[in-house]
C-alpha cells in the first residue's frame, strides 16, 4: 500500500540539502519519557461517580486524547489498573472486561468481573443502542487532537461493588496500565480532582460528578519500541542517485537477536504466511528489506527554485499487519512556517517550540 503526496514550500535562503536530515525517523528515539514535538502531549483518565449504590458506585470512565498527532489505532486500547480492596466490578455498559475471573464467592448475582487487576477494551462499532454511552463503542480507536478533536475521547461506564460508598471510604484503583495497542504508555497516580461539571443539552442546568479523579499516562517511544519504526529516504531532480534508507534501520534481516524475521514477498506462500500471523496485529510482519522498516517515507525534491521548492513524499507500508487508514505523517523542516500550498492530503503546523528549528 502506497500514499502519495506533495507540497510546495518557498524558501527562505538558498535551499540545503542537509536541511533534509534534520527529519528522521530516528528523531523520536529519545530515552527521555517525552516527546519534543508534542511535550504536553499526554491521555488522561477521568473517573467521574454519577452515583453511589447500596455497596459501591457507579461511574463513568473516560479517555481523553491530548496529543497532538499520535493517535491510537485498532486493535484499540486495553486500560488495566489494581482494585485498592475487594472491588468488583457488578455490570459494565460501552466496556467491558477481557476476563470475568473468580466469581466462586458469589451466589445469585455474578458479578462481570472479579479480578484484582481488571483490564478493559472497548465495545465494537454496532454495539446494540442498549448497551452504549456516549464515547463508546468504537472498537478502542481514537484520534489525536490534529486528525479529528471530536474522535479525541472514548468512554465507558461500570458498576462498582464491595466498594467504598461515600467520598470518604472510597479508595482509588492503584497502578493504572494503557496499552494503546502496544507499549510505550506510563501512567501515574490517579489524583482526586475537583469533581467535574457536566451541561445539559440545552446549557441551562450544570450537574456534576460526586467525586472525580484523574490518571495521566505519557508515551515514551523509548518503553514502545527499541528500534524506529520507519525510515527516510530521499531523491532529486537533479542527482540519479536515490539515498535509500540506512541498512538495518529497523533491525537486520536474518539476524534473530535483533528483532530479524521477515517475509520474503515473492515466497510461494506468502497468503498463508500472513493471514496465519496477522491474527494478533500487534507485532510488524515485515516485508524483507534491507533497512527491515515496517514504513518507509521517500522524499524526493521535484523542483528548487530561488523562491519556492517543492517536494513529494511516497509512504510505503512493508508490514503485512497492518492497514493503515488513519495515518498521519509528522515531519520537521524549518521551511514549513512558508509551505504554500499541499496536494492530496490535510496539513496542520504543531508548534511545539521554537527552538527546534535549528
Ligand atoms: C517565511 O517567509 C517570510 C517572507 O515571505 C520570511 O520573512 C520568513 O523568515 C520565512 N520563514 C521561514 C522560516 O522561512
Ligand atoms: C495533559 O494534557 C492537557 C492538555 O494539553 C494539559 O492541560 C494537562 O496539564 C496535561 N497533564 C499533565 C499531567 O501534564
Ligand atoms: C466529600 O463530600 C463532602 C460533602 O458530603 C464534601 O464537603 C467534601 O469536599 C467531599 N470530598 C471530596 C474529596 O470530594
Ligand atoms: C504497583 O506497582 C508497583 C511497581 O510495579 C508495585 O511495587 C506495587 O506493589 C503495585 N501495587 C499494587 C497495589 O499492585
Ligand atoms: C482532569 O481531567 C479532565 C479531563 O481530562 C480535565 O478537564 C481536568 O482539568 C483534569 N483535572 C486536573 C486537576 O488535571
Ligand atoms: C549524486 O549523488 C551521489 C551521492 O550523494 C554523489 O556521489 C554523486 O557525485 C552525485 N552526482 C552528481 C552528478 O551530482
Ligand atoms: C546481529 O546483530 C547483532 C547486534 O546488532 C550483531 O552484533 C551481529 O553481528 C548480527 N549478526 C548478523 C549475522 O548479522
Ligand atoms: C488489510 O486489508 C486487506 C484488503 O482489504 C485484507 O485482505 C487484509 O486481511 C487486511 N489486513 C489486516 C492485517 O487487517
Amino acid at each position: 500500500m502506497r500514499f502519495l503526496f506533495s507540497l510546495i514550500m518557498r524558501t527562505l535562503s538558498q535551499f540545503t540539502f542537509l536541511l533534509l536530515f534534520l527529519f528522521s525517523c530516528t528523531t523520536f528515539t529519545s530515552t527521555e519519557a517525552y516527546d519534543a514535538l508534542d511535550p504536553n502531549g499526554n491521555i488522561t483518565i477521568k473517573w467521574d461517580i454519577m452515583s453511589w449504590t447500596p455497596d459501591g458506585y457507579v461511574a463513568v470512565v473516560s479517555i481523553y486524547n491530548f496529543q497532538q498527532y499520535r493517535h491510537i489505532e485498532a486493535p484499540g486500547w486495553t486500560l488495566g489498573w489494581t482494585w485498592a480492596k475487594k472491588e468488583v466490578i457488578w455490570s459494565m455498559v460501552g466496556g467491558q472486561t477481557t476476563e470475568q475471573g473468580d466469581c466462586s464467592r458469589f451466589k445469585g448475582n455474578i458479578p462481570h468481573c472479579c479480578k484484582k487487576k481488571p483490564s478493559v477494551v472497548d465495545l465494537l462499532p454496532g454495539t446494540p443502542y442498549n448497551q452504549q454511552i456516549a464515547n463508546c463503542c468504537k472498537g478502542g480507536v481514537i484520534s489525536s487532537l490534529v486528525q479529528d478533536p471530536s474522535k479525541a475521547v472514548s468512554a465507558f461506564q461500570l458498576s462498582v461493588g464491595a466498594a467504598g460508598t461515600t467520598n470518604k471510604t472510597v479508595r482509588v484503583p492503584k497502578n493504572f496500565t494503557l496499552k494503546a495497542p502496544g507499549p510505550g504508555y506510563t501512567c501515574g497516580p490517579a489524583k482526586i480532582v475537583r469533581p467535574s461539571k457536566f451541561f445539559t443539552a440545552d446549557k441551562r442546568r450544570v450537574t456534576q460528578a460526586l467525586m472525580t479523579w484523574n490518571v495521566t499516562c505519557t508515551y515514551s517511544q523509548f518503553l514502545a519500541q527499541k528500534t524506529p519504526t520507519c525510515c527516510v529516504s530521499l531523491s532529486s531532480f537533479y542527482n540519479d542517485t536515490i539515498v535509500p534508507c540506512p541498512t538495518c534501520t529497523c533491525g537486520c534481516r536474518g539476524n534473530s537477536t535483533s528483532s530479524g524475521n521477515c517475509v520474503d514477498p515473492n515466497a510461494p506462500h506468502l497468503a498463508s504466511v500472513v493471514s496465519s500471523s496477522g491474527k494478533n496485529g500487534l507485532a510488524p510482519l515485515v516485508q524483507c528489506t534491507s533497512h527491515m522498516c515496517p514504513v518507509r517515507i521517500h522524499w524526493h525534491v521535484k523542483l528548487n527554485y530561488r523562491e519556492y521548492w517543492r517536494v513529494k513524499v511516497t509512504i510505503t507500508n512493508f508490514n503485512y499487519n497492518m492497514n493503515y487508514s488513519q495515518w498521519n505523517l509528522v515531519v520537521q523542516h524549518p521551511n514549513f512556517d512558508n509551505l504554500t500550498q499541499t496536494f492530496s492530503f490535510n496539513y496542520k503546523a504543531l508548534t511545539p517550540y521554537s527552538v527546534i528549528s535549528k
